[in-house]
C-alpha cells in the first residue's frame, strides 16, 4: 500500500510517501481502506517523537474509510484498548498512530470496535476530522460534564479545537452557551456558530464579566475549561456546578498557582488523560468535614494513647 513513513523523529520533513506492507489480518480487527485521513495535533506530537513510538511508523489517529469486510462507509474511532471503566481508560489505553500504525495511508486495521457508521451527510474530510476531537468533547461534556438541554454551560478559549467543537454539540443539545477568548473576532465566529455572547479572558475580572452573562448573574451550570485556567474559570461556576479541566497544556503565563492546582506540569508525563472535577465541594461542607475528620483522628489518637488529652485539645 502506499502510506506515509516516518524513518525518524522530527520536522515534517521526516514524513516520507513510500510503499509499506499492509496491514496483516488479525482476529476481531478489520482492515479499512480509508478514503481520507486528518490532521490533529496529536500527530504532530507523535511526528516529533513524544510518544516513543516504533520506527518506522505510520502516525495519523483521525480517519474514514470503507470496511473491507462488510463494504459499509466507517469512521475510525483512534480510543484503543479503553478497558471495561467507563471512568478512565486502562493502562494499555493508545491513541491509534501512537504505537499502532495509523491512518496516513490507504489501509488501517482497527479493533471492530472502533468503528462506527460514517454519517451520511458528511464528506469524506468532515467525517475523518470528526472523531478525535469529537468523541473526546463529546465525553467532557455529556458524559463527565453531564450538560443537560436548558443548562448554561462556558467555554474557556473559544478558539481552540475542543472549544470549537464544544460549543457545536451544546448548542445542538439545547443548552446556552457564553465563551471565553483573547480575541473579539472569535468570540463574534461563536457568537455565529449559536452562542451568546462571550468576553476576552484577556482583560481583568473576566471571570465576573463572564458571571454576569450567566442566567441571573448566578454563575454558569458547567465550564469546559480545556486551557488550564481554572483557578479564574471557577469564579464563574454556580454552587453546586460542574467544572470540566480537559487535556494537559500548560497555557502561556499560567499562574503558579494554576500549575500547583491541578498539578499542570506534573501531568504533562501523562498528557491525554482527560483531569475532571466532577463536583465543587462548597467551603462550608469541606470545614465540616475537616472538622469531623479532626475530632475522629483526635478520638483514635486518645484512644490508643498516642496524645495526652491536653495536647489533642491544643490542636
Ligand atoms: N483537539 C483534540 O482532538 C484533543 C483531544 C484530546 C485532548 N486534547 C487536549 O485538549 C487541550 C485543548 O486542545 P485543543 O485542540 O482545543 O487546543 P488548541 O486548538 O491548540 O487550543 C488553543 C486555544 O486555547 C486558548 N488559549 C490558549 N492559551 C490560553 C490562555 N492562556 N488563556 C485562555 N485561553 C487560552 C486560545 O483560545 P482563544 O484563541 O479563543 O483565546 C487558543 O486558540 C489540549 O491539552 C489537548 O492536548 C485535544
Amino acid at each position: 500500500m502506499h502510506a506515509v513513513v516516518i524513518h525518524e523523529f522530527g520536522s515534517p520533513a521526516v514524513l516520507c510517501p513510500r510503499e509499506f506492507p499492509d496491514p496483516g489480518a488479525r482476529p476481531g480487527w478489520v482492515t479499512v481502506a480509508l478514503r481520507a485521513s486528518a490532521l490533529n495535533w496529536h500527530d504532530v506530537l507523535v511526528r516529533q517523537g513524544r510518544y516513543g513510538s516504533p520506527l518506522p511508523h505510520i502516525i495519523g489517529a483521525d480517519g474514514a474509510g470503507v470496511r473491507t469486510d462488510t463494504g459499509e462507509d466507517a469512521v475510525v474511532l483512534p480510543s484503543l484498548n479503553w478497558g471495561g471503566r467507563d471512568d478512565a481508560p486502562s493502562t494499555r489505553w493508545e491513541i491509534l498512530g501512537d504505537h499502532t500504525r495509523g491512518t496516513y495511508a490507504e489501509l488501517v486495521s482497527v479493533p471492530a470496535d472502533c468503528l462506527a457508521p460514517k454519517p451520511p451527510g458528511m464528506s469524506w474530510a468532515e467525517a475523518a476530522a470528526l472523531p478525535l476531537v469529537g468523541v473526546t468533547t463529546y465525553r467532557a461534556l455529556f458524559v463527565r460534564g453531564r450538560l443537560r438541554a436548558g443548562e448554561s454551560m462556558l467555554v474557556i478559549g473559544a478558539g481552540g479545537g475542543i472549544a470549537t467543537m464544544a460549543i457545536s454539540l451544546a448548542v445542538a443539545a439545547g443548552a446556552g452557551i457564553a465563551v471565553t477568548s483573547s480575541s473579539a473576532d472569535t468570540i463574534e465566529r461563536a457568537v455565529a456558530a449559536g452562542a451568546r455572547g462571550g468576553v476576552l479572558h484577556s482583560e481583568p475580572d473576566w471571570p465576573v464579566h463572564a458571571r454576569a452573562m450567566s442566567p441571573n448573574n448566578a454563575g454558569f451550570d458547567l465550564i469546559l475549561d480545556p486551557v488550564g485556567r481554572w483557578s479564574e474559570s471557577i469564579r464563574a461556576l454556580r454552587p453546586g456546578g460542574r467544572l470540566v479541566v480537559l487535556g494537559a497544556a500548560v497555557p502561556a503565563g499560567a499562574s503558579a498557582a494554576d500549575r500547583r492546582a491541578v498539578g499542570i506540569a506534573e501531568l504533562r508525563g501523562i498528557e491525554g488523560l482527560p483531569i475532571t472535577v466532577q463536583q465543587i465541594i462548597p467551603r462550608r461542607v469541606v470545614s465540616q468535614r475537616t472538622r469531623r475528620s479532626k475530632a475522629a483522628a483526635v478520638r483514635r489518637a486518645k484512644a490508643a494513647g498516642v496524645v495526652r488529652p491536653e495536647t489533642a485539645a491544643a490542636r
